[in-house]
């Protein structure tokens, strides 16, 4: 067998290292010894956006990107959305293996017994004003939960952890739900143990005067369909949030609030709000080959098209793609689709596309299905930080419990000025660069 070694010559002191070699990755603290001499720090590595840079190890979820494959703890991701709920597979992500009967009956009912907010935090949510953005609303008020449970500070704390880990997940449909009716001016409802996670979370958007929300069953199973889809996606920004936040032993409530703000970007989670805008510049099916002959013109993107890791077709595109079939049924078709389908199509059997290797990915059908659900786009990415709340969790259990934890530090490369001497203000001069200000 080949050695699992890297020979390094360093052609500035002509000295030689070997340098470990496991599961294809270097240790770049065993570069530190290749010095210049003994004043020199070292060797650094430098990885703006950490594109060829594994920051954890981690046993949660799987991707392959060439194959279009995504698993969570092993289980590839379309048995998962066909025969699961996704409090199943929420247990799954966060301890590891699937639950006997008895351990899922016992996770639902903590769950469940943990989606109620303290009175004064729906206050708090009262004070946003009236247009406040849902996202904005929602990173609030997870922020808030913290002096709710200053107890959740204890995070090496297993029992304590778990406990926050059921109160998030509980409430975060809460809270979401709650952003939803405070922008159309509605009453907050409150949760119904009697309902599922999905069907509950419906009740509390859309229940009116009825004393009993009835759930339809084909929407709320697209609904738990959608939320397993979303619920971890490894090393993205938002979960290496999460772990950074975490890692210097700040509270869940602080530390998803912070995962949440960086889903809220349009490079994350905003993505299906821009496909919906590009259905609608489209207009009608007949206009699709003009506006695609335009992207390859080079005057914009395919929105929902093409991804970062992806390569082939995103796993998740075409789970939502049945799931959007399902919905329609209920809901009636939205016309987008028949734009979308169009697009696709095209898409696919262009060479443009098919050379770049550019597939539909997850946000192309979602905001079509969110939409037809009576979703507004702000709501989109609200929707999408219910289910990751349960991978952000993971991740930070994960991160806790890992023997290299430390507090998350890069390094940087210093290009700014040497030691100068202080300058009184009076003998300051206008700087080109500050001019401006
Ligand atoms: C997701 C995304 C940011 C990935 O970007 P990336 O991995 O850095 O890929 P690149 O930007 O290097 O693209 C490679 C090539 O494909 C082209 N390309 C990528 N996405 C494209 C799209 N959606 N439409 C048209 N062309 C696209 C690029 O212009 C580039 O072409 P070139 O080689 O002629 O310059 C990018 O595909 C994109 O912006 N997609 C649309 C937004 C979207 O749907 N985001 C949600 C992601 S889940």
């Amino acid at each position: 067998m080949a050695k699992e070694t890297l020979r390094i010559l360093d052609e500035r002191t002509n000295a030689d290292y070997s340098v470990s070699v496991n599961k294809g990755t270097v240790r770049a603290m065993d570069l530190r010894q290749i010095k210049t001499g003994p004043e020199d720090f070292g060797l650094m590595t430098y990885d703006p956006a950490f594109m060829n840079t594994a920051s954890c190890q981690s046993a949660i979820t799987f991707i392959d990107g060439d194959k279009g494959i995504l698993r969570y703890r092993g289980y590839p991701i379309e048995q998962l959305a066909e025969k699961c709920t996704f409090l199943e597979v929420a247990y799954l992500i966060v301890y590891g293996e699937l639950p006997s009967e008895q351990e899922l009956r016992n996770w639902v009912n903590e769950i469940t017994h943990h989606t109620m907010l303290h009175e004064t935090t729906k206050r708090f949510l009262e004070g946003f004003r009236y247009d406040a953005h849902p996202m904005g609303m929602f990173i609030s008020t997870v922020a808030a939960l913290s002096t709710v449970y200053p107890e959740s500070r204890n995070v090496h704390d297993r029992e304590m952890r778990k406990l926050q880990i059921y109160r998030l997940i509980g409430k975060v449909p809460t809270i979401a739900a709650y952003t939803y009716r405070h922008s159309l001016g509605f009453p907050y409802v409150y949760p119904d143990n009697d309902l599922s996670y999905s069907e509950n979370f419906m009740n509390m958007l859309w229940r009116m005067t009825e004393p009993k929300y009835d759930a339809n069953p084909a929407l709320s199973r697209a609904l738990d369909i959608l939320f397993i889809l979303h619920a971890d996606h490894e090393q993205n920004c938002s979960a290496n949030v999460m772990r950074a936040v975490g890692s210097s032993q700040a509270d869940p409530y602080v530390s998803i609030a912070a995962a949440a703000a960086a889903l809220s970007g349009p490079l994350h989670g905003g993505a299906n709000e821009e496909v919906l805008k590009m259905l609608d510049e489209i207009g009608s099916k007949d206009r699709v080959p003009a506006y695609i002959d335009q992207v390859k013109a080079g005057h914009g993107k395919l929105m929902g098209f093409g991804h970062r890791i992806y390569k082939n077709y995103d796993p998740r595109a075409r789970i939502i793609k049945w799931a959007a079939d399902q919905v329609f049924a209920t809901t009636g078709k939205n016309p987008k689709l028949e734009i979308a389908l169009e697009l696709e199509r095209i898409a696919l059997g262009d060479e443009y596309f098919v050379k770049r290797k550019l597939y539909p990915n997850v946000d192309f059908y979602s905001g079509i299905i969110y939409q037809a659900l009576g979703f507004k786009p702000e709501m989109f990415t609200v929707l999408f930080a219910i289910p990751r709340t349960v991978g952000w969790l993971a991740q930070w259990q994960e991160m806790l419990e890992d023997p290299e934890r430390k507090i998350a530090r890069p390094r940087q490369i210093y290009t700014g000025y040497g030691e100068r001497n202080f300058v009184p203000i009076e003998k300051r001069t206008v700087q080109k660069s500050a001019a401006g200000q």
